[in-house]
């Protein structure tokens, strides 16, 4: 079906009508019927065609709470990947993301809907860059960041993400290495360096999202909050920042936060998205506006997921051979946690 041909019906309202309830605080009644139509089109092909949409915590409320099967961390996403009987996966997420699933379901369609959803991280890392590190340390294990391509992985020992970075690493300190190599987030490196005795040689890779965040930042909201907030922050925030911080975890693990402790006022040091969708499903918690967008994730919206759907494109493709190379580290990262 055409964009064009999408029309707000009295069946579409009342099928999106919960979910609107829920997200009425973002979306104007003439702006929400215009993506209804999507999230229902997009539900009918998707079951149609025995699709899966696997969509991150930083998707936009209308796509995580209108068109998202299964919503999550970048950890759950890969488990969840790895044990679909689906036909098509479609990511909403970032490139790497999709890359993973594709590693981890080599027969299966991935689809991501728009090809330039990429990361920073991921930029800042070759698998040459990879290859040239083990060679100035031979025999030092190399850790890396889950927001990496496909070739950065097949180079590297065990993957991690930022749900399980710690517990990675002191499997490998625990094994009697007293050092591992830890790529691409420096920050990610050092926030994980300050809680294990195992010393990390790390690579200067960072988030441009989370990189912007500052001590600063979290003092102001204080000052303006003085009858208590509570600040949680992604680990790929500078380690400043995670000193000033309640509370650091994955966004899995911030959402679990919330989800367990119901904070009368709480502020998240990351995407702006993640915020909404928590604050959508917790309406007893004011969440505080400050954020940061991720113009990659942002490149995922509905229309895309729907042209992705109908045209079964643009298809991840990996080269069989690294993408059995990058599966090992992978694999030992999901046995390991
Ligand atoms: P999570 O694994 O915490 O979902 O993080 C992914 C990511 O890209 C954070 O910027
Ligand atoms: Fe990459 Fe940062 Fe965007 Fe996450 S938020 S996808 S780490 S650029």
């Amino acid at each position: 079906m055409q964009a064009a041909q999408l029309k707000y019906t009295d069946e579409i309202a009342k099928e999106t009508a919960q979910i609107y309830e829920r997200l009425d605080r973002f979306y104007k009644r003439d702006h929400w019927e215009t993506l209804a139509p999507y999230i229902h089109e997009i539900n009918r092909l998707k079951a149609e065609k025995n699709a899966v949409i696997l969509a991150h915590n930083y998707m936009t409320p209308d796509i995580f709470y209108g068109v998202g099967d299964i919503v999550g961390d970048s950890l759950k996403l890969a488990r969840v990947a790895a044990e679909t009987d689906a036909n098509i996966i479609i990511q909403c997420g970032v490139h790497f993301m999709a890359e993973t699933s594709k590693i981890l379901c080599p027969d299966k369609k991935v689809l991501i809907p728009d090809m330039r959803a990429g990361c920073s991280l991921s930029e800042s890392i070759t698998g040459a860059d990879v290859r040239a590190l083990k060679e100035k340390h031979p025999g030092i294990p190399v850790v890396t960041y889950v927001n990496t391509s496909a070739d950065v992985k097949a180079e590297s020992d065990v993957c991690c993400t930022s749900s399980n970075a710690l517990k990675i690493v002191n499997a490998l300190g625990a094994e009697g290495h007293d050092t591992v190599i830890m790529t691409p987030d420096k920050f990610l490196a050092q926030n994980i360096a300050a809680q294990t005795d195992v010393n990390i040689i790390f690579w200067e890779g960072t988030c441009m999202v989370h990189e912007r965040f500052t001590p600063q930042d979290i003092r102001d909201i204080r000052a303006a909050n003085d009858d208590g907030v509570v600040v949680l922050a992604h680990p790929e925030c500078p380690p400043e920042v995670m000193a000033e911080a309640d509370y650091a975890g994955s966004t899995a693990q911030m959402d679990e936060y919330i989800k367990q402790r119901q904070p009368k006022k709480a502020v998240l040091m990351t995407e702006c998205s993640m915020s909404d969708n928590i604050a959508a499903a917790n309406p007893n918690v004011e969440m505080i506006g400050t954020c940061q967008m991720c113009p990659h994730m942002k490149r995922i919206s509905l229309p895309k997921i729907l042209k992705a759907l109908q045209t079964e494109e643009p298809e991840i493709i990996i080269d069989p051979e690294i993408a059995a190379r990058a599966k090992l580290p992978i694999e030992r990262m999901l046995e390991l946690s």
